[in-house]
């Protein structure tokens, strides 16, 4: 209930005050002069440097979730937390990933030489038959003809789904898709349940050459697909506490968040190394400055493959600490040279809390934040729990997202200063202990004029 109250009347009275004034007014309110003094005590201690020798340190090996990389990442934060003095603790949780197994196809019962992978999702099983071309497998390239018989595909036009649905339902035995035009590589392709023939890709070149071969002469083909399924594996969150003054405790609860893990073929120094590098920053500036209200800060795993660890560790929350969680600072991609300015995402689009505060720090540190409406990242799990919350991030996005080339010397130490002192001084807002801050005019943010901003990702 109270934090319901507070969330309204700070988002309500913060636009609609008679007192709200121009983030860019000559002179400023006079609790904007108090809060200056009080952003001081923590964004002086922000050291830009430091972010950015984390980042180079995180992002030396890709981070995928489950993998040695994301282990030895969540083993440098934990040990960096508790360098700070922070509990700390390491949440594991069961991530589900799909393991290739072992694939083959022979032509004419000769290996070609060229290499094979199972679909995400195919059955196992081993056929033989002949092979048939049918293009890219739309519902009228396919005919009766296919029944019995190893359908080549062209990758492209049509979803994996219609193309071996389309030959599936004419009867055909297994699937060969070769890769489309101006695509390399071997590895792609997602067969769905129900779907009971066993498929596999190829290159382009490999396809091609097939095609060709089946202008001159009939061809026989093998396809194998063996020990592929699903498999379980372990991503962790870390997770390092604060405990508020024991006399001053407002039994209130602050998160501050990034995600650890990384894409697979990425090393991931903006998304997200920068967050994480962000929320170390901010753990070890807190560290030792007094607060009334209990902060945590979190790095969180599997946010790749679905924000599977921020949705486990919203599950593992009591009711009891949903209820005292007053707001969620996430930060995702906040470094990068190449991105925009900027922004604070919530999922439905409306301010709240955290972007009241974001804005109101942003207008005394840089100027102007404005909001946006978009998910995509972990703060979303917090919002679904009904704890005010929005994504920092800097939009529109870098080219490099989700590239190889996300990496270190693309980083800029001016933007993570920013976003930290930016986030660490409405973090800090809520959490100094002249409290409680939000309900005593005299400290409450300054009022901030900030916009609806539907700009470009
Ligand atoms: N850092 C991104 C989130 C993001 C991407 C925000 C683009 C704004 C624009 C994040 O790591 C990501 O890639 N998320 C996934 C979400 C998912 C797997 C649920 C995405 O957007 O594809
Ligand atoms: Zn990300």
């Amino acid at each position: 209930m109270y934090k319901k109250t507070l969330t309204v009347a700070l988002a309500t009275g913060l636009v609609l005050s008679p007192m709200s004034f121009s983030v860019d007014a000559a002179k400023p309110a006079p609790n904007e002069q108090s809060d200056h003094a009080f952003d001081n005590k923590v964004i002086k201690k922000i050291n830009a440097d430091s972010m950015y020798n984390n980042i180079a340190l995180l992002s030396k090996q890709p981070r995928a979730a489950g993998t040695e990389g994301e282990y030895k990442a969540v083993q440098y934060i934990k040990s960096e937390f508790e360098s700070y003095g922070y509990e700390t603790e390491l949440q594991p949780f069961t991530i589900q990933e799909w393991d290739g197994g072992t694939s083959a196809i022979s032509f004419n019962d000769e290996e070609p030489s060229f290499d094979v992978n199972s679909f995400e999702g195919s059955i196992n099983g081993s056929v033989t038959g002949p092979l048939v071309y049918v293009g890219l497998a739309s519902a009228s390239e396919v005919g009766d003809e296919v029944e019995g018989k190893i359908a080549l595909i062209e990758r492209g036009s049509y979803s994996f789904y219609e193309k071996i649905q389309n030959v599936y339902d004419k009867g055909a035995i297994g699937v060969i898709m070769f890769n489309g035009e101006g695509r390399s590589g071997n590895s792609f392709g997602y067969a769905y349940e129900g779907q009971d023939i066993p498929a596999v890709a190829i290159t382009r070149e490999a396809g091609l050459s097939l095609v060709e071969q089946l202008q001159n002469e009939d061809v026989q083909a093998s396809v194998s697909v063996t020990n592929a399924g699903v498999i379980d594996k372990t991503s962790y969150n870390v997770i390092a506490k604060k405990e508020p003054h024991p006399k001053k405790d407002n039994g209130q609860i602050v998160t501050v968040g990034a995600h650890h893990d990384s894409v697979p073929n990425g090393p991931g120094a903006n998304d997200d190394a920068s967050g994480v590098a962000a929320t170390l920053e901010l753990a070890r500036i807190m560290a030792k400055t007094p607060t009334d209200t209990e902060l945590r800060f979190v790095t969180f795993g599997a946010e790749e493959k679905g924000l599977v660890g921020s949705y486990h560790y919203a599950d593992t929350l009591t009711d009891e600490e949903i209820d005292n969680m007053v707001a969620h600072f996430q930060m995702d991609m906040v470094g990068s040279r190449d991105a925009g300015e900027l922004i604070m995402f919530t999922p439905d689009g409306n301010k709240n809390l955290v972007t009241d505060l974001g804005a109101s720090a942003g207008a005394r540190i840089s100027g102007a934040v404005d909001y946006g409406q978009l998910g995509r990242s972990d703060h979303v799990p917090f919002f679904l729990k009904g704890i005010p919350s929005a994504l920092f991030i800097h939009a529109p996005l870098e080219p490099w997202y989700h590239s190889p080339d996300d990496t270190i010397d693309k980083i800029s130490k001016e933007k993570l200063q920013n976003v930290a002192e930016i986030v660490g001084a409405a973090v800090y807002q809520i959490a100094r202990p002249d409290t409680p801050a939000l309900e005593n005019a005299r400290v409450a943010p300054s009022p901030a004029d900030y916009d609806f901003d539907d700009r470009p990702l």
